[in-house]
């Protein structure tokens, strides 16, 4: 074997080496999105914010409100404008963004502007005093 052989030997080893852990340092890039795109939590509403109608808090980026009749709405909770906080307004039972105005109904969908894209819904499921909210 000669030197230049044996230096592309060497060479085509390592590259295998190499390949298997660069795919696995994707395949973890890829999951921790996917993670951290779904929601799904439980809360009690035995007491605090949700205990009453027209209650509402913030929680794992999800808005959650019981509207004046006593229902669970969940949306996400940052403004699809420019990233305003948003706020639950019992008396016309939709969300608003303390930042430009703008104004989401309880399925997330734009009513009053400047945001232009719905809010993500999410499913509740009222268990007992326990709500599950979920994608
Ligand atoms: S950030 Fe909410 S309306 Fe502009």
């Amino acid at each position: 074997m000669t030197r230049k052989e044996f230096i592309e030997q060497v060479g085509i080893g390592a590259a295998a080496l190499l390949i298997p852990g660069c795919f696995g340092a994707c395949k973890k890039t890829s999951n921790s999105t996917s993670t951290s795109s779904s929601v799904d939590f439980t809360i009690s509403v035995a007491s605090g914010a949700l205990a009453t109608n027209g209650g509402y808090l913030i929680q794992n980026g999800v808005i959650i409100a019981r509207t004046m009749a006593g229902a669970f709405i969940a949306v996400s909770a940052t403004c699809t404008h420019a990233g305003g906080t948003l706020q639950y307004a019992s008396s016309t039972n939709d969300f608003t963004c303390p930042v430009h105005g703008a104004a989401f109904d309880t399925s997330g969908n734009v009513i009053n502007g400047p945001a232009s894209t719905p809010l993500q819904k999410y499913i509740t499921t009222l268990t007992g005093t326990s709500l599950r909210v979920h994608s």
